[in-house]
């Protein structure tokens, strides 16, 4: 049995992480979270107290992290802030987090000599041309566009860094859009299925032409569980389920869920700075890892999505307002 460290396990990731795992292991788990505004401890209620625990802490503070992180085997570290229309307006939170977050805990697992995961984002890359089947392999360059996949990437060379001059045990990866339950109305899909939900009419970004290579969080659990125990150290690994799909294309199939028409949107400014289109390529993962990347039907994945808010608003509501009172004082 190992005992687990989740770092940002309120946030959205980070609870199907810890439900994920609660169901498929006996592993125990230690859940670690600053509760900012992406998280919500509430996504944590009625989890098993025996194999379960969260410890309200963040890591820009060093104090006491040592003493949280020591005793256990390994540490997944998802804490950041990772909502780039979020990095655009302030990117301080993003450098304090991001960097120095995992500065801090870097220095914990050296000390401590315990393992480390660190999850991380295909955004790190950049970009990929509209046109074409070109994909994010584990070798492509760093190029991030924005201020968080900035911080992102400038996270993914610390822990290379720790690898290669420190001799910490620590394996990475880069994975796509993830959707699923728990994620905060922020991001495109539930912001839309909240918008429908509330009256508001969904909000595209532009013609809706990007596209992005979405997977199940589920899946995404899935793989790290996999990473967890048979990553090599120092290695990276990218995940992703090949399911490109342009941003209108994802409204459209909200848009019938809902029963409504497929104009039923308002197209509003672009994002500064937006990416066009991201893809994984994940042959290492299920080459060397042996991973069988699970396929899903995304329209009824989407639907039950839509049920999932539909049912949840207690979860989500105290948080809509505010948010798209952000995104009306910039027009989106
Ligand atoms: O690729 C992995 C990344 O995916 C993660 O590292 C990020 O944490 C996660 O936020 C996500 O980044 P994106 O910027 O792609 O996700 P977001 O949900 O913000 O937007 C998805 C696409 O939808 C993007 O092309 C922008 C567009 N969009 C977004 C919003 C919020 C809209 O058209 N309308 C919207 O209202």
């Amino acid at each position: 049995m190992k005992k687990v460290v989740i770092t940002g396990a309120a946030g959205f990731i980070g609870v199907n992480l810890v439900r994920y795992l609660l169901e498929k292991t006996s592993w125990s788990i230690t859940g670690l979270d600053a509760l900012k505004d992406s998280a919500n401890s509430r996504s944590l209620l009625g989890l098993d107290p025996t194999r379960f625990n969260l410890v309200i802490h963040d890591l820009c503070t060093s104090d006491g992290l040592k003493d949280i992180v020591s005793g256990h085997d390994v540490v997944i570290h998802l804490a950041a802030e990772t909502h780039n229309d979020n990095s655009l307006r302030d990117p301080s939170p993003f450098i304090h987090s991001n960097v120095m977050g995992t500065y801090n805990l870097l220095e914990v697992v050296r000390d401590l000599g315990i393992r480390l995961h660190h999850v991380s984002t295909d955004e790190v890359f950049g970009d990929l041309p509209l046109q074409g089947n070109s994909k994010f392999t584990e070798l492509s360059p760093y190029n991030p566009s924005s201020p968080y996949s900035a911080t992102k990437a400038a996270s993914d060379h610390l822990v290379r860094a720790w690898v290669r001059s420190f001799g910490i045990n620590a394996t990475i990866s880069n994975c796509s859009n993830n959707y699923g339950p728990y994620q905060n109305v922020e991001k495109f899909i539930p912001r839309q299925i909240t918008n429908i939900l509330t009256g508001e009419k969904p909000k595209l970004y532009g013609q809706g032409l990007n596209v992005r290579d979405w997977i199940h969080v589920d899946d995404h659990a899935d793989a790290l569980m996999l990473i967890i125990e048979k990553g090599v150290r120092g290695e990276t690994y990218l995940i992703g389920t090949n399911n490109e799909l342009s941003n209108k294309y994802v409204l459209e199939i909200i848009l019938d869920t809902a029963g409504l028409g497929r104009s039923q949107f308002e197209e509003v400014p672009d994002r500064a700075g937006h990416d066009l289109r991201y893809a994984i390529d994940n042959s290492k993962l299920c080459s060397e890892l042996k991973w069988q990347a699970p396929s899903r039907d995304f329209k009824v994945e989407i639907s039950k999505l839509f049920n999932w808010y539909d049912i949840n608003k207690d979860w989500w509501a105290p948080k809509k307002e505010i948010i798209e009172q952000n995104y009306a004082s910039e027009g989106s």
